[in-house]
Protein backbone atom coordinates (compact mmCIF):
# COMPACT_ATOMS: atom_id res chain seq x y z
CA UNK A 1 0.00 0.00 0.00
CA UNK A 2 1.15 3.48 -0.46
CA UNK A 3 1.81 5.53 1.76
CA UNK A 4 -1.08 8.64 1.49
CA UNK A 5 -1.92 11.47 3.80
CA UNK A 6 -5.42 9.41 3.71
CA UNK A 7 -3.65 6.07 4.48
CA UNK A 8 -1.66 7.75 7.23
CA UNK A 9 -5.10 9.59 8.73
CA UNK A 10 -7.12 6.40 8.15
CA UNK A 11 -4.29 4.32 10.07
CA UNK A 12 -4.43 6.91 12.96
CA UNK A 13 -8.17 7.09 13.35
CA UNK A 14 -8.42 3.40 13.44
CA UNK A 15 -5.47 3.51 16.24
CA UNK A 16 -7.16 6.01 17.94
CA UNK A 17 -10.82 4.55 18.13
CA UNK A 18 -9.05 1.39 18.93
CA UNK A 19 -6.88 2.66 22.25
CA UNK A 20 -10.24 5.01 22.99
CA UNK A 21 -12.60 1.37 22.98
CA UNK A 22 -9.70 -0.40 25.09
CA UNK A 23 -9.97 2.43 27.54
CA UNK A 24 -13.08 3.22 27.82
CA UNK A 25 -13.38 -0.83 28.55
CA UNK A 26 -16.13 -1.08 25.13
CA UNK A 27 -14.34 -4.12 24.39
CA UNK A 28 -17.25 -5.84 22.45
CA UNK A 29 -17.31 -2.93 20.06
CA UNK A 30 -13.87 -2.87 19.44
CA UNK A 31 -13.39 -6.35 18.88
CA UNK A 32 -16.10 -6.54 16.06
CA UNK A 33 -14.07 -3.90 14.33
CA UNK A 34 -10.22 -4.02 15.51
CA UNK A 35 -9.92 -7.53 17.09
CA UNK A 36 -8.35 -9.70 14.37
CA UNK A 37 -6.57 -6.67 12.84
CA UNK A 38 -3.29 -5.99 13.97
CA UNK A 39 -2.85 -2.34 12.38
CA UNK A 40 1.21 -2.88 12.34
CA UNK A 41 0.60 -6.05 10.10
CA UNK A 42 -1.94 -5.24 8.00
CA UNK A 43 0.16 -1.97 7.17
CA UNK A 44 3.30 -2.59 6.24
CA UNK A 45 4.23 0.50 5.72
CA UNK A 46 2.49 2.12 8.69
CA UNK A 47 4.81 -0.38 10.25
CA UNK A 48 8.08 0.23 8.33
CA UNK A 49 7.23 3.85 9.55
CA UNK A 50 6.43 3.17 12.94
CA UNK A 51 10.51 1.12 13.71
CA UNK A 52 11.71 4.23 11.21
CA UNK A 53 10.31 6.75 13.45
CA UNK A 54 11.68 4.33 16.42
CA UNK A 55 15.78 3.86 14.49
CA UNK A 56 15.84 7.19 12.74
CA UNK A 57 14.01 9.56 15.18
CA UNK A 58 14.71 12.35 12.84
CA UNK A 59 13.99 10.85 9.39
CA UNK A 60 10.54 12.26 8.00
CA UNK A 61 11.08 11.13 4.52
CA UNK A 62 7.94 9.91 3.37
CA UNK A 63 6.21 12.38 5.24
CA UNK A 64 7.92 15.05 3.37
CA UNK A 65 7.69 13.04 0.11
CA UNK A 66 4.39 13.20 -0.31
CA UNK A 67 4.02 17.09 1.04
CA UNK A 68 6.84 17.97 -1.83
CA UNK A 69 4.67 16.15 -4.77
CA UNK A 70 3.03 19.34 -5.99
CA UNK A 71 -0.16 18.45 -5.37
CA UNK A 72 -3.57 20.34 -5.13
CA UNK A 73 -4.83 19.66 -1.83
CA UNK A 74 -8.37 21.26 -0.38
CA UNK A 75 -8.36 24.18 1.63
CA UNK A 76 -10.78 26.59 2.88
CA UNK A 77 -9.16 29.75 3.10
CA UNK A 78 -9.84 31.79 0.02
CA UNK A 79 -5.49 31.56 -1.64
CA UNK A 80 -5.90 29.77 -5.18
CA UNK A 81 -2.76 28.44 -4.97
CA UNK A 82 -2.42 27.52 -0.56
CA UNK A 83 -3.89 23.77 -1.41
CA UNK A 84 -0.07 22.99 -3.05
CA UNK A 85 1.91 22.91 0.83
CA UNK A 86 5.32 23.11 -1.16
CA UNK A 87 5.76 23.98 -5.03
CA UNK A 88 8.65 22.19 -6.19
CA UNK A 89 9.03 24.02 -9.07
CA UNK A 90 10.05 26.98 -6.44
CA UNK A 91 13.74 25.37 -5.74
CA UNK A 92 14.43 24.98 -9.30
CA UNK A 93 13.69 28.53 -9.69
CA UNK A 94 15.97 29.27 -6.54
CA UNK A 95 18.90 27.11 -8.17
CA UNK A 96 18.68 29.14 -11.63
CA UNK A 97 18.34 32.49 -9.66
CA UNK A 98 21.09 32.07 -7.32
CA UNK A 99 22.78 29.76 -9.52
CA UNK A 100 22.91 30.49 -12.75
CA UNK A 101 21.80 34.12 -13.30
CA UNK A 102 23.95 35.14 -10.10
CA UNK A 103 27.38 32.98 -10.80
CA UNK A 104 27.18 33.84 -14.51
CA UNK A 105 25.68 36.93 -14.39
CA UNK A 106 28.29 38.05 -11.53
CA UNK A 107 31.19 36.83 -14.16
CA UNK A 108 30.04 38.15 -16.84
CA UNK A 109 29.44 42.11 -15.46
CA UNK A 110 33.21 41.60 -14.09
CA UNK A 111 34.69 40.14 -17.44
CA UNK A 112 32.88 43.11 -19.06
CA UNK A 113 34.85 45.42 -16.86
CA UNK A 114 38.20 44.06 -16.99
CA UNK A 115 38.06 43.98 -20.89
CA UNK A 116 36.89 48.06 -20.64
CA UNK A 117 39.64 48.62 -18.49
CA UNK A 118 42.13 46.43 -20.62
CA UNK A 119 41.22 48.61 -23.98
CA UNK A 120 41.47 51.63 -21.97
CA UNK A 121 44.60 50.84 -20.50
CA UNK A 122 46.51 49.46 -23.81
CA UNK A 123 44.94 51.71 -26.28
CA UNK A 124 43.49 54.34 -24.13
CA UNK A 125 41.04 57.42 -25.44
CA UNK A 126 39.93 57.17 -28.86
CA UNK A 127 41.30 60.67 -30.32
CA UNK A 128 40.62 62.46 -33.50
CA UNK A 129 42.37 62.51 -36.06
CA UNK A 130 42.38 66.13 -37.14
CA UNK A 131 42.46 69.00 -34.84
CA UNK A 132 39.47 70.49 -33.66
CA UNK A 133 38.24 73.13 -35.55
CA UNK A 134 36.36 75.38 -33.08
CA UNK A 135 33.00 74.98 -35.75
CA UNK A 136 30.15 73.41 -33.77
CA UNK A 137 27.02 71.49 -35.48
CA UNK A 138 24.24 70.92 -33.85
CA UNK A 139 23.91 66.78 -33.23
CA UNK A 140 20.47 66.51 -30.64
CA UNK A 141 17.96 69.03 -29.95
CA UNK A 142 16.84 69.38 -26.37
CA UNK A 143 13.94 66.82 -26.65
CA UNK A 144 16.11 63.90 -27.58
CA UNK A 145 18.84 64.99 -24.94
CA UNK A 146 15.87 64.90 -22.42
CA UNK A 147 15.15 61.59 -23.89
CA UNK A 148 18.14 59.91 -23.53
CA UNK A 149 19.42 61.58 -20.31
CA UNK A 150 15.95 60.66 -18.68
CA UNK A 151 16.45 56.58 -20.00
CA UNK A 152 20.24 57.13 -18.69
CA UNK A 153 19.56 57.84 -15.45
CA UNK A 154 16.77 55.68 -14.72
CA UNK A 155 18.27 52.69 -16.45
CA UNK A 156 21.45 53.52 -14.41
CA UNK A 157 19.02 54.13 -10.92
CA UNK A 158 17.66 50.64 -11.49
CA UNK A 159 20.66 49.12 -12.50
CA UNK A 160 22.52 50.21 -9.17
CA UNK A 161 19.30 49.08 -7.16
CA UNK A 162 19.08 45.84 -9.15
CA UNK A 163 22.54 44.76 -8.74
CA UNK A 164 22.19 45.34 -5.07
CA UNK A 165 19.33 43.28 -4.55
CA UNK A 166 20.75 40.36 -6.89
CA UNK A 167 24.47 40.28 -5.26
CA UNK A 168 24.34 42.49 -2.20
CA UNK A 169 23.61 39.78 0.24
CA UNK A 170 26.77 37.81 -0.88
CA UNK A 171 28.96 41.29 -0.01
CA UNK A 172 27.01 44.13 1.60
CA UNK A 173 24.97 41.61 4.16
CA UNK A 174 28.62 40.32 5.96
CA UNK A 175 29.86 43.71 6.83
CA UNK A 176 26.70 45.44 7.12
CA UNK A 177 24.88 43.32 9.13
CA UNK A 178 20.89 41.70 9.19
CA UNK A 179 19.67 44.88 10.19
CA UNK A 180 21.12 47.45 8.91
CA UNK A 181 21.28 45.72 5.57
CA UNK A 182 17.66 44.42 5.53
CA UNK A 183 16.83 48.24 5.94
CA UNK A 184 18.93 49.68 3.02
CA UNK A 185 17.45 46.57 0.53
CA UNK A 186 14.14 47.89 1.85
CA UNK A 187 15.01 51.33 0.46
CA UNK A 188 16.41 50.36 -2.82
CA UNK A 189 13.46 47.57 -3.53
CA UNK A 190 11.21 50.78 -3.95
CA UNK A 191 13.52 52.65 -5.59
CA UNK A 192 13.83 49.60 -8.36
CA UNK A 193 10.11 49.47 -8.34
CA UNK A 194 9.06 52.60 -8.63
CA UNK A 195 11.51 53.91 -11.57
CA UNK A 196 11.00 50.72 -13.52
CA UNK A 197 7.55 52.44 -14.84
CA UNK A 198 9.47 55.48 -15.64
CA UNK A 199 12.61 53.38 -17.66
CA UNK A 200 9.32 52.22 -19.82
CA UNK A 201 8.18 55.19 -20.72
CA UNK A 202 11.72 56.91 -21.57
CA UNK A 203 12.27 53.88 -23.48
CA UNK A 204 9.03 54.32 -25.65
CA UNK A 205 9.84 57.88 -25.66
CA UNK A 206 13.24 56.95 -27.06
CA UNK A 207 12.16 54.90 -29.41
CA UNK A 208 9.70 56.79 -31.45
CA UNK A 209 12.05 59.50 -31.13
CA UNK A 210 15.35 58.24 -32.64
CA UNK A 211 14.13 54.91 -34.62
CA UNK A 212 14.32 56.81 -37.90
CA UNK A 213 17.98 57.38 -37.29
CA UNK A 214 18.67 53.74 -36.47
CA UNK A 215 17.26 51.81 -39.99
CA UNK A 216 19.43 49.61 -41.01
CA UNK A 217 21.28 51.23 -44.61
CA UNK A 218 23.75 49.00 -46.58
CA UNK A 219 26.34 50.97 -45.24
CA UNK A 220 26.37 49.42 -41.44
CA UNK A 221 27.39 46.56 -43.70
CA UNK A 222 31.06 47.74 -44.42
CA UNK A 223 31.10 49.23 -40.66
CA UNK A 224 30.17 45.61 -39.50
CA UNK A 225 33.06 43.91 -41.76
CA UNK A 226 35.46 46.48 -40.28
CA UNK A 227 34.75 46.31 -36.91
CA UNK A 228 34.07 50.45 -37.36
CA UNK A 229 37.85 50.78 -38.62
CA UNK A 230 38.62 49.34 -34.80
CA UNK A 231 41.68 47.59 -35.92
CA UNK A 232 42.60 49.29 -38.73
CA UNK A 233 42.27 52.59 -36.97
CA UNK A 234 40.62 54.28 -40.36
CA UNK A 235 37.62 56.46 -40.67
CA UNK A 236 34.48 54.34 -41.24
CA UNK A 237 31.87 56.71 -43.22
CA UNK A 238 28.55 55.98 -41.45
CA UNK A 239 25.18 57.65 -40.93
CA UNK A 240 23.77 59.81 -37.88
CA UNK A 241 24.35 56.55 -36.16
CA UNK A 242 26.74 53.38 -36.73
CA UNK A 243 26.34 50.36 -36.97
CA UNK A 244 27.53 49.29 -33.74
CA UNK A 245 25.37 52.19 -31.85
CA UNK A 246 22.25 50.79 -34.23
CA UNK A 247 22.99 47.30 -32.37
CA UNK A 248 22.85 49.19 -29.14
CA UNK A 249 19.36 50.90 -30.38
CA UNK A 250 17.84 47.56 -31.32
CA UNK A 251 19.51 44.59 -29.68
CA UNK A 252 19.97 46.57 -26.33
CA UNK A 253 17.52 49.38 -25.83
CA UNK A 254 14.32 48.16 -27.91
CA UNK A 255 14.61 44.19 -27.46
CA UNK A 256 16.11 43.57 -24.03
CA UNK A 257 14.67 46.93 -22.44
CA UNK A 258 11.53 45.76 -23.74
CA UNK A 259 11.80 42.35 -22.16
CA UNK A 260 13.24 43.89 -19.17
CA UNK A 261 10.23 46.18 -18.60
CA UNK A 262 7.49 43.62 -19.49
CA UNK A 263 8.82 41.39 -17.28
CA UNK A 264 9.04 44.05 -14.38
CA UNK A 265 5.89 45.22 -14.60
CA UNK A 266 4.84 41.42 -13.82
CA UNK A 267 6.81 41.75 -10.78
CA UNK A 268 5.61 44.94 -10.03
CA UNK A 269 1.84 43.28 -10.14
CA UNK A 270 0.65 46.10 -12.24
CA UNK A 271 -0.51 44.41 -15.90
CA UNK A 272 -3.72 45.06 -15.58
CA UNK A 273 -5.87 41.52 -15.39
CA UNK A 274 -2.67 39.71 -15.18
CA UNK A 275 -3.49 36.44 -12.69
CA UNK A 276 -0.03 36.30 -10.39
CA UNK A 277 0.41 32.84 -9.95
CA UNK A 278 3.95 31.71 -7.70
CA UNK A 279 5.02 29.87 -11.19
CA UNK A 280 4.48 33.29 -13.22
CA UNK A 281 6.82 35.65 -10.61
CA UNK A 282 9.06 32.86 -10.85
CA UNK A 283 9.41 32.90 -14.29
CA UNK A 284 9.32 36.61 -14.91
CA UNK A 285 12.22 36.92 -12.27
CA UNK A 286 14.60 34.56 -14.39
CA UNK A 287 13.50 36.16 -17.40
CA UNK A 288 13.85 39.79 -16.23
CA UNK A 289 17.23 39.07 -14.18
CA UNK A 290 18.63 37.12 -17.64
CA UNK A 291 18.15 40.37 -19.90
CA UNK A 292 19.05 43.15 -16.71
CA UNK A 293 22.51 41.56 -16.77
CA UNK A 294 22.83 41.21 -20.27
CA UNK A 295 21.42 44.87 -20.56
CA UNK A 296 23.26 46.23 -18.00
CA UNK A 297 26.89 44.20 -19.35
CA UNK A 298 26.04 45.95 -23.29
CA UNK A 299 25.54 49.81 -21.35
CA UNK A 300 28.76 49.34 -19.84
CA UNK A 301 30.43 49.18 -22.92
CA UNK A 302 28.51 52.04 -24.72
CA UNK A 303 28.89 53.98 -21.41
CA UNK A 304 32.56 53.63 -21.66
CA UNK A 305 32.65 54.81 -25.45
CA UNK A 306 30.30 57.68 -24.42
CA UNK A 307 32.44 59.26 -22.13
CA UNK A 308 36.08 58.94 -21.22
CA UNK A 309 36.07 56.24 -24.35
CA UNK A 310 35.91 58.99 -26.85
CA UNK A 311 37.14 62.19 -27.51
CA UNK A 312 34.38 64.78 -27.95
CA UNK A 313 31.66 62.15 -27.60
CA UNK A 314 30.26 63.36 -24.45
CA UNK A 315 29.91 67.12 -25.57
CA UNK A 316 27.19 65.99 -28.22
CA UNK A 317 24.76 64.40 -25.99
CA UNK A 318 25.56 66.82 -22.85
CA UNK A 319 25.54 70.16 -25.10
CA UNK A 320 23.40 69.06 -28.50
CA UNK A 321 26.59 70.32 -30.25
CA UNK A 322 29.62 68.44 -31.30
CA UNK A 323 32.98 70.26 -33.06
CA UNK A 324 32.71 69.85 -36.87
CA UNK A 325 36.05 67.70 -37.00
CA UNK A 326 34.54 64.89 -34.42
CA UNK A 327 31.55 65.19 -36.88
CA UNK A 328 33.24 64.47 -40.23
CA UNK A 329 36.02 61.62 -38.63
CA UNK A 330 32.98 59.65 -36.90
CA UNK A 331 30.09 59.85 -39.00
CA UNK A 332 31.01 61.09 -42.37
CA UNK A 333 27.94 60.53 -44.49
CA UNK A 334 25.81 62.25 -42.03
CA UNK A 335 27.98 65.53 -41.89
CA UNK A 336 27.99 65.72 -45.47
CA UNK A 337 24.52 65.36 -45.31
CA UNK A 338 24.23 68.62 -42.77
CA UNK A 339 26.96 70.77 -44.64
CA UNK A 340 24.97 70.00 -48.09
CA UNK A 341 21.88 70.78 -46.26
CA UNK A 342 19.95 67.91 -46.65
CA UNK A 343 19.53 67.43 -43.30
C1 LIG B 1 26.30 57.98 -17.97
C2 LIG B 1 25.93 57.15 -18.87
C3 LIG B 1 25.84 57.44 -20.36
C4 LIG B 1 26.62 58.22 -21.15
C5 LIG B 1 27.81 59.04 -20.76
C6 LIG B 1 26.08 58.14 -22.49
C7 LIG B 1 26.57 58.81 -23.58
C8 LIG B 1 26.01 58.82 -24.84
C9 LIG B 1 26.46 59.61 -25.93
C10 LIG B 1 27.64 60.54 -25.91
C11 LIG B 1 25.67 59.34 -26.99
C12 LIG B 1 25.75 59.96 -28.39
C13 LIG B 1 26.62 59.18 -29.31
C14 LIG B 1 26.66 59.87 -30.66
O1 LIG B 1 26.71 61.09 -30.69
O2 LIG B 1 26.66 59.17 -31.65
C15 LIG B 1 24.71 58.38 -26.57
C16 LIG B 1 23.74 57.83 -27.35
C17 LIG B 1 22.88 56.84 -26.94
N1 LIG B 1 22.76 56.32 -25.67
FE1 LIG B 1 23.85 56.84 -24.06
N2 LIG B 1 25.01 57.30 -22.49
C18 LIG B 1 24.82 56.84 -21.19
C19 LIG B 1 23.89 55.95 -20.74
C20 LIG B 1 22.99 55.32 -21.57
C21 LIG B 1 22.10 54.31 -21.13
C22 LIG B 1 22.03 53.76 -19.70
C23 LIG B 1 21.40 53.92 -22.21
C24 LIG B 1 20.32 52.89 -22.31
C25 LIG B 1 19.65 52.42 -21.35
C26 LIG B 1 21.85 54.71 -23.33
C27 LIG B 1 21.38 54.59 -24.61
C28 LIG B 1 21.82 55.35 -25.69
C29 LIG B 1 21.37 55.17 -27.05
C30 LIG B 1 20.34 54.13 -27.51
C31 LIG B 1 22.01 56.13 -27.82
C32 LIG B 1 21.84 56.43 -29.30
C33 LIG B 1 22.40 55.40 -30.16
C34 LIG B 1 21.49 55.20 -31.31
O3 LIG B 1 20.36 55.67 -31.30
O4 LIG B 1 21.95 54.52 -32.22
N3 LIG B 1 22.82 55.54 -22.90
N4 LIG B 1 24.93 58.07 -25.24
Amino acid sequence: MRITIKNLLASLVLSFAASFAFAQGAAPVAKAQVESVNILEVNKDVQAQREKAENQPANNQPIWKSANSDQAHYVSIPNKEAGVLIQKSGQQWRLIRNGVITVWGGWLIVIMAGLILTVFVVKGKIKLHEPMTGRLMKRFSGLERFSHWLMAFSFIALAITGLLILFGKHFLLPIMGGTAYGALLLVMKNIHNFTGPLFTASILLFFVIFVKDNLPSKDDLYWLATFGGLLSGKHIPSHRFNAGEKIWFWAGVTILGMVVSGSGWVLDMIVPNMEYWRGTMQLANIIHGVAAILMTVMAMGHIYVGSIGMEGALQGMKTGYVDEAWGKEHHELWYNDVKSGKL
